[in-house]
């Protein structure tokens, strides 16, 4: 108890990201706003998550759906206003729920008064709020710098002669972070949420902030060939993970410890060395630097998920508190990546290990991507190339067997298709069967906030298991508890030597709690366990 209290409420609560388009619609126009998701905070309550993410939700043109803000202090009207605002703030509260809203300070949207004033001369008191270069000697772009969402990184404006840099979508102008004046207003812009009550801030593409002073030409990733991910055709050299970075985040960081217990997260894709320098030389960066790991493994494997997860606790500095992922709006649902048996392995292993885990709404039903016709896609990124369109993870929430699923009323088309499996993977058929994916996530959320060793005790992995077992240990005070992940289709036979019996808390099958000789027990198919350890 003692140890627990310790422990910041990030860090030993589990993060719950909602998608607001896709959670719930309370007006009947087809797409999720504040209102619905206040109306099933009781779910979110039942379920037992601590902190809510909301994707943005500010006046925005929507041409990245949301992630391009034209007013960072407001709400967008398809989401409600800031009273809703505050009053799902309210109520998150009143059921212990904290809320971490999403900070987008790379872009603007081209439609922010900022950006229009910018764009409307080179004179403009705004005009180096954004990054705006002369034309390259035969008129093309700056640089060969290219955009997450493919082609160019740089579009030319008529009306003023030069290229504006989007390192996304053409309508999110980047800001010029190395301007003191944009630093200033995206600081107040911080101050704002935080006096309104948010607990913290997940921080868009934070380590992209900074681009190199020289505007150098990125390398192209060798083997890049079109039809491949659009983000992944350059090396981002000079247009991410810039050291001058690090100086913006210290200065965020300092404001917003300014506050009692909130949280800051960035999300970055980087190498686990790299990822490292943003909890910053004196834990003075973020709090948690987003660990996509899971989310980007090649092969989901017992030795790739272990060398993984061994790697990271060694590289984490001292005092350092790790995090992990499973899914994200941005990439497959994880019961798609690897499959529904293995995703109850995935949430048993993300719910026993060591640091906060984060994963994303309707993963605790086994949601997998819907299936959307090219036709319907929204997704910029999708737009040359639909199988990279993150549509599909975006389908609505599954609430019920309803026309509409219970995230719209029957009758109404939804922004984006319903997942065809919407009958039988729903919140309230899952609820009432007690070997449900949903039943597995809730029992393990119950035994993580019970069993101190879980969140705050030791971990270590064990050798000597079968290749396609992982298996380690938390610890604390004395308690031992056992987790035996068989990531493979073929049952498994253990001979553990650390102790002779344990009893099977809880199995992903959730039907039995045998008590087991470690020295030789048998891993079904698919099946893992979690185990307290006798002395
Ligand atoms: C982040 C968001 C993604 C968005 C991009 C640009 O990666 O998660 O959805 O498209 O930033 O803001």
């Amino acid at each position: 108890m003692f140890m627990a209290q310790m422990h910041k409420w990030w860090q030993t609560g589990v993060v719950y990201q909602i998608y607001p388009r896709s959670f719930m619609d309370s007006n009947g126009d087809g797409v999720g706003d504040l209102a619905g998701i206040t109306q099933r905070l009781g779910y979110l309550e039942w379920l037992g998550i601590d902190a809510v993410w909301l994707s943005p939700v500010y006046p925005s043109p929507m041409a990245d759906f949301g992630y391009d803000i034209a007013n960072y202090t407001d709400i967008d009207p398809l989401f409600g206003t800031l009273n809703d605002f505050d009053a799902l703030l309210h109520e998150a509260h009143r059921r212990n729920i904290k809320l971490i809203v999403d900070f987008v300070p790379n872009h603007t949207s081209d439609e922010h008064d900022w950006f229009v004033e910018s764009r409307s001369s080179r004179e403009s008191s705004k005009r180096d709020w954004y990054i705006w270069r002369d034309p390259a000697a035969d008129g093309g772009p700056p640089n060969n710098w290219t955009s997450f969402f493919g082609g160019s990184a740089w579009q030319f404006d008529e009306g003023s002669g030069q290229y504006y840099l989007h390192m996304f979508d053409v309508k999110q102008p980047d800001l010029n972070w190395r301007n003191p004046e944009v630093r200033a207003a995206m600081y107040d812009v911080l101050r704002f949420w935080l006096d309104r009550g948010v607990d913290g801030f997940r921080v868009d593409v934070i380590w992209m902030m900074i681009k190199d002073a020289q505007f150098r030409d990125n390398p192209n990733r060798p083997g890049w060939k079109p039809g491949d991910p659009p983000y992944a055709r350059q090396e981002g050299r000079y247009t991410e993970n810039q050291p001058e970075v690090h100086d913006v985040i210290k200065e965020m960081r300092s404001l917003v410890d300014r506050y009692d217990e909130r949280v800051f997260i960035g999300e970055i894709y980087l190498p686990v060395p790299q990822l490292m320098h943003y909890y910053g030389h004196s834990l003075d960066e973020v709090h948690l630097p987003f660990n996509f790991q899971f989310i980007e493994l090649a092969t989901w494997s017992a030795s790739t998920i272990r060398a993984c997860v061994d790697m990271y606790e060694k590289a984490l500095p001292e005092g350092a508190w790790p995090n992990w992922v499973l899914g994200n709006h941005d990439r497959s649902r994880i019961a798609s990546r690897i499959g529904k048996e293995q995703a109850r392995i995935a949430h048993m292993l993300l719910l026993t290990l060591r640091g906060t885990p984060t994963w994303y709404y309707g993963d605790e039903l086994g949601m997998q991507d819907a299936v959307v016709p090219p036709e319907m896609m929204h997704d910029p990124q999708g737009k040359d190339n639909p199988q990279h369109s993150r549509d599909p993870q975006r389908s609505p929430m599954q609430w019920n067997s309803q026309p509409g699923a219970g995230f719209t009323q029957p009758g109404v088309t939804s922004w984006l298709p319903l997942s065809q499996d919407y009958q039988h993977v729903n919140v309230q058929v899952e609820q009432d069967d007690e070997h449900s994916y949903l039943t597995l996530v809730k029992k393990l959320l119950s035994l993580r906030q019970s069993i101190p060793a879980l969140t705050t005790g030791s971990y270590t992995s064990l050798d000597g298991v079968p290749d396609d077992c992982f298996v380690y240990i938390r610890e604390q005070e004395g308690k031992r508890y056992l987790v035996a992940l068989n990531c493979s289709g073929q049952e498994q036979q253990l001979h553990l030597d650390h102790a002779r019996q344990g009893n099977v808390v809880l199995s992903t099958f959730l039907d039995r709690n045998d008590q087991v000789e470690l020295t030789n027990f048998v891993l079904r198919a698919n099946e893992g366990c979690l185990i307290e350890i006798d002395d």
